[in-house]
């Protein structure tokens, strides 16, 4: 991979810009960061980071090209780079990508992948299998699910009510009971490279949102020639839409079957899986891809990785001194007031072994929330003496 690293400056943006941003650093590019938080350790991977807060429909579009302007002027040396957030808003691609080069998918692509209709119908057509999908609410509406054509992190993914009312901008699928898994890949408008397969977690905490995107390990039960037909359902669908750099594709299986969900067109969180495999990381991968080059195919061998969202059980501000274990990330600042339900940090291990993985997760996520819960009790504690109660 050869890349003019010091000419290149990369503006990231997303929703959050943590990951992008550490990935970029393993890799030596400048950045400039723009996302909700500016949290901390994203700072720290960046030259400079910028929070846009954001509005009840994700990024304020002209406080968001306001800040782009402002830190990384159009016909300068910056390329764009975007993550989620972004990527569901092909128009805010467009604009952002004036004067700037655009290394990542072009809203041409983003148009088929999130208008359903298209991106089903291209299914079709390609003789990749789905979900029964329809665009209407279903007359008995028992087992189909209404989705957004814009969810991400399965936010807006639901039961189909019975007085359910059609809406322009969602669809209907029948839900299928199996495995959720994703993959990981590379594409340079043409041809693809699996990074590795997964298997996706879900929040149980809130009824209102069965579906949200919990984590993931780097590894599945699936079979050989099951991984083999997803890897060439996301070469027909790169070659068809154009794919470039770092993609995922959701699927589930049901009955020996992959059905696909949907291709995530930019870095998913699933990255964080796989970027300590790669010496220079994969964004580093991600714009060498953008610009037609991909990897050699590889085997995923590597350590056993798992990456969980530790979720807010209640509301509370975040305390200053609070010591986040080693694996913790998306940390928010100290006074940040947090709500219920709402992601609190991610959490990141590494193991030999996929049980020990997923049981270390899991400690890390009760060890944060335990602790947490016992500064916040002597706080308390300490509010009410302050006050001589
Ligand atoms: N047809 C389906 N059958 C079973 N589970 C589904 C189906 N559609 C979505 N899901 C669940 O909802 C999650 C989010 O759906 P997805 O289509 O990936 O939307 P999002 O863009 O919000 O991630 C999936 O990871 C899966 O757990
Ligand atoms: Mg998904």
């Amino acid at each position: 991979m050869a890349l003019q690293k010091d000419k290149m400056e990369l503006l990231l943006i997303a929703q959050s810009a943590r990951m992008l941003a550490q990935s970029a650093a393993r890799g030596g590019f400048r950045v400039i960061a723009i996302d909700f938080h500016a949290d901390s350790d994203t700072c720290r991977h960046t030259e400079k980071c910028i929070a846009v807060a954001p509005g009840v429909e994700g990024f304020d579009e002209v406080a968001l090209l306001a800040a782009a302007g402002q830190f990384a002027p159009q016909h300068g040396q910056s390329a764009l780079i975007y993550g989620s957030g972004i990527d569901t808003r092909p128009g805010l691609v467009e604009r952002l990508a004036q004067g700037r080069k655009l290394l990542g998918n072009q809203p041409a692509s983003l148009n088929i992948i999130y208008n359903p209709p298209s991106f089903f119908t291209l299914l079709t057509q390609l003789g990749i299998p789905y979900p029964e999908t329809r665009f209407t609410p279903p007359d008995q509406t028992k087992g189909w699910l209404v989705k957004p054509s814009c969810s991400e992190g399965g936010m807006g993914v639901g039961w189909c009510a019975k007085n359910q009312q059609p809406s322009r901008d969602a669809y209907y699928q029948r839900f299928v009971r199996g495995e959720v898994y994703s993959l990981l890949f590379l594409a340079n408008g043409k041809e693809n490279r699996s990074i590795g397969f997964n298997t996706q977690w879900t929040a149980t905490h809130n009824p209102a949102q069965p579906f949200l995107f919990a984590g993931a390990i780097n590894r599945t039960d699936l079979s050989e020639a099951q991984c083999l037909a997803v890897g060439e359902y996301a070469a027909k669908i790169t070659a068809a839409t154009g794919l470039v750099g770092l993609n995922s594709l959701d699927f589930v299986l049901a009955d020996g079957v992959t059905l696909v969900l949907e291709t995530n067109p930019r870095p998913s969180a699933t990255v964080a899986l796989y970027d300590e495999d790669y010496a220079e990381g994969l964004l580093a991968w991600h714009i060498a891809a953008c610009l037609g080059e991909l990897p050699p195919t590889t085997r995923n061998t590597g350590p056993v990785r798992a990456l969980r969202i530790v979720f807010c059980p209640s509301n509370f501000t975040i305390p200053v001194g609070f010591q986040w274990p080693d694996g913790c990330a998306d940390i928010p600042n100290p006074g940040a007031m947090m709500e219920a339900g709402q992601p609190l940090c991610s959490v990141l291990v590494k193991d030999k072994n996929r049980q020990e993985a997923e049981t270390l997760v899991k400690s890390l996520e009760n060890e944060i929330l335990n602790g947490l819960h016992s500064l916040k009790t002597l706080n308390v504690g300490a509010a009410s003496a302050a006050q001589g109660e």
